[in-house]
């Protein structure tokens, strides 16, 4: 499978680097980023040339699939486009999509196109239980994270509840930091019913995401307590680790998981 890699900071680096490794079937054909010197820095640790494109449509051409792990600034610019080139998109800013309307555009043009929208897991545990769950009822889907204040980009000495209510106004309030909520949204029962939590906690140096889920089967609760990236505080390591086990996903005659 050719891969296109939009975005190549943190995330974007952890998935090169598995690519170059040989972990997963794949081959990294070209690079997009704002920073030219990021894409510079991933396409010089390839043997074979990794095209450093300038454009989407450079980006695009001769890949099967363009991972996206840049920002929501950059899946409004770039995913429809990409859709309608017809190629398959792996979507790492999922909270961009607590706009319906865009979810739903993208999600015709892909069905249009055939092809399709992967949405990693990401740094929570439990997304292949709330998509079993959901093929009986769900009753209720709750989040709960608790991050160090500087992983929320806010200022605080004390434990303190920073928000507290739907996932869609959540997402919306912290775009770079809650895209679980937006993931586990999309599993579930939709951005207006899930209920988040989020506590800035100056003691906490992980990511810590709690999900109870009650439903017909019975319920379940998963805790995730993450490693930050050392060069993002923002994004937990499982979140680059479910990345390229999407991508290995894909590319596996064997399917394992919901
Ligand atoms: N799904 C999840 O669970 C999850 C977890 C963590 C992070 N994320 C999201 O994944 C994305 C990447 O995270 P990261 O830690 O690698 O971030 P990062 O800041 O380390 O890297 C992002 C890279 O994308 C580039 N970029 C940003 N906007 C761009 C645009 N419009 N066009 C081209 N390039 C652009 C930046 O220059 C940078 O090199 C972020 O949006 C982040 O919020 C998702």
């Amino acid at each position: 499978m050719n891969v296109g890699l939009l975005g190549c900071g943190n995330i974007g680096g952890y998935i090169a680097e598995a690519i170059n490794k040989k972990m997963i079937d794949c081959r990294l054909v070209s690079v997009f980023d704002n920073n030219i010197w990021n894409s510079k820095f991933i396409s010089s640790k390839f043997k074979q040339p990794v095209k450093i494109a300038r454009n989407i449509d450079e980006l695009v051409a001769g890949v099967d699939i363009v991972v996206e792990a840049a920002s929501q600034d950059a899946v409004r610019k770039y995913a429809v486009g990409i859709l309608k080139r017809g190629r398959n998109l792996m979507i790492m800013s999922v909270g961009v999509f607590y706009d319906d309307v865009l979810f739903y555009k993208m999600r015709d043009i892909a069905k249009r196109k055939g092809v399709k929208i992967y949405i990693p897991s990401g740094a929570i545990v439990g997304i292949d239980g709330v998509k079993s769950a959901n093929m009986g009822k769900l009753r209720s889907v709750t989040l709960m994270t608790r991050k160090n204040p500087d992983a929320l980009d806010i200022k605080t000495k004390r434990v303190r509840v920073v928000y507290n209510g739907s996932a869609r106004v959540g997402v919306k309030k912290f775009p770079k930091n809650i895209n679980v909520a937006a993931t586990l949204s999309l599993a579930g029962v939709g951005f207006d019913k899930t209920k988040l939590k989020i506590i800035a906690d100056p003691k906490i140096k992980r990511n810590r995401h709690e999900i109870d889920v009650v439903g017909d089967f019975g319920a379940f609760k998963t805790i995730a307590n993450n490693i930050p990236s050392p060069d993002n505080p923002k994004t937990s390591y499982l979140a680059a680790l479910s990345a390229i086990a999407t991508l290995k996903k894909i590319v596996d005659p064997v399917q394992i998981g919901t």
